[in-house]
């Protein structure tokens, strides 16, 4: 896959000034084939070459209800006439934490910008409030760029050694070996290793922090009683459940992951979805908790968390959500699972297509169903990076990696998934022929 002459251009003047070209590493698709974005608007982005690609990369998830909504941008400039940021408590942040309470069933919420502030803070309280150093995480779950986030993130399969004494893979260079010494990693969807590891080491674990299914490994989904199981342990062992809904939040229902898988954490984090694009996350939980959040108590704070832009964001996106844009979303997403299955049965390929309408993934792979990060891990990811990468060329745009499921929006509409399936079984015969 090449980028064409205008984006390679546009790619060479900004690596003269941006590294690598990019402002985060997972954009980066080689010197020759980064794409630079025009334009956005609704299901559909354009390139600087002006090529057009039905967008199911939606920025990494969070624009599910289209590029450039007009009702979203009309609020945000109506909100701008008052200024933006006031190091205040301003009215649209008291509207979004009452609609949030509302759609979720969190008690209290504090504001923040981005998911991986929100994980660091939401870790922090965890922390604070048990008196416990230590974090739970799961192999293959991210949570974030900071440095508690990321281990077992995307390791080697054979680097993370026994299944009873496994051990932690930093995902680059610059995160303190030490601070592995405060962190735990194991299979999702294992209950006897979980129960065998809080046995041992409760006593020390703070927080178990869940991806509530693995929205970086193309969705795979809690096996059934897991979450209920997470759920039970931390109830007996005092530890604080964090549910990570960064990627699933305001996108696979209404209430979030808690309301499509029926579970209730001690603290759930938000980003993404919540402002359709633009930077925004929030901290929710229970009472009991983050009512300890405050002066003398557990710290929280940060210059620009509920900045009024960002609130008149998330102020529009939950009306419309409300309004029942994701049942959009959710039909869109069904008919390209059919669609896929019916492409895939015919090549003979074994395969699973996994995760809730809204965000699901494909892997290529001889288990019947994706439990942990070693089966995605194990997948056929050339076949799919291939197939993918001919779907670009041809106008339609998953992610690049396979880590990432096919994010839907509200705008994609029955006509783009009849041209996205003709795309996707030409590129699938092309490649599996
Ligand atoms: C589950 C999860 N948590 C946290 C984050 C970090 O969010 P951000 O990129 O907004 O910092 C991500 C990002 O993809 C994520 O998928």
């Amino acid at each position: 896959m090449k980028s064409g002459q205008k984006s390679k251009a546009m790619f060479d003047r900004a690596a003269q000034s941006i590294p690598g070209g990019v402002s985060s590493n997972f954009r980066y698709w080689g010197d020759d084939a980064t794409l630079v974005a025009k334009r956005g608007e609704g299901a559909y982005l354009w390139d600087q070459d002006d090529k057009r690609y039905v967008d199911y990369r939606l920025g990494f998830g969070p624009v599910v209800l289209g590029h450039a909504r007009q009702e979203i941008s009309d609020h945000i400039t109506e909100a701008m006439k008052i200024g933006n940021c006031f190091a205040m408590t301003n009215e649209y942040e008291i509207r979004v934490a009452e609609k949030i309470k509302k759609l979720t069933g969190v008690d209290l919420v504090r504001m923040s910008n981005t998911g991986t502030e929100a994980t660091m803070g939401a870790m922090r309280i965890a922390r604070a409030f048990t008196g416990r150093d230590k974090v739970l995480k799961f192999d293959g779950a991210y949570h974030g760029f900071h440095d508690y986030s990321l281990w077992n993130t995307y390791p080697p399969t054979s680097g993370v050694g026994y299944i009873n004494s496994p051990f932690l893979v930093p995902q680059g260079s610059g995160i303190p070996r030490s601070v592995g010494d405060l962190m735990y990693s194991l299979p999702f969807n294992n209950k006897e290793v979980l129960e065998k590891k809080l046995k041992e080491r409760w006593q020390e674990i703070a927080c178990i922090i869940i991806e509530p299914l693995l929205g970086n490994q193309a969705s795979i989904m809690p096996q059934d009683g897991f979450l209920e199981f997470v759920r039970e342990q931390c109830d007996k062992y005092g530890i604080v459940m964090i549910m990570d809904e960064v990627k699933t939040g305001f996108r696979i229902a209404k209430g979030g992951a808690q309301e499509y898988f029926n579970i209730k954490a001690d603290i759930v984090t938000y980003a993404k979805c919540l402002g359709n694009g633009f930077p925004v996350a929030a901290i929710g939980g229970q009472k009991h908790i983050m009512g300890e959040v405050g002066p003398g108590k557990i710290p929280h704070g940060g210059t620009y968390g509920s900045n009024v832009a960002s609130m008149a964001a998330a102020d529009k996106v939950l009306d419309l959500i409300v309004a029942g844009e994701l049942d959009k979303v959710d039909a869109h997403g069904k008919k390209l699972r059919a669609g896929w299955k019916k492409i895939l049965d015919a090549t003979g390929v074994p395969y699973v297509i996994q995760g809730p309408d809204a965000m699901p993934g494909i892997v290529f792979t001889e288990e019947p169903v994706c439990k942990e990060y070693k089966h995605w891990a194990d997948g056929d990811h050339d076949t799919y990076n291939a197939i993918i990468h001919k779907c670009i060329e041809k106008g339609v745009m998953p992610d690049y990696d396979s880590r990432e499921p096919w994010f839907i929006s509200s705008c994609h509409t029955d006509e783009d998934a009849d041209f996205v399936l003709g795309v996707f079984e030409e590129a699938v015969k092309e490649v599996i022929s």
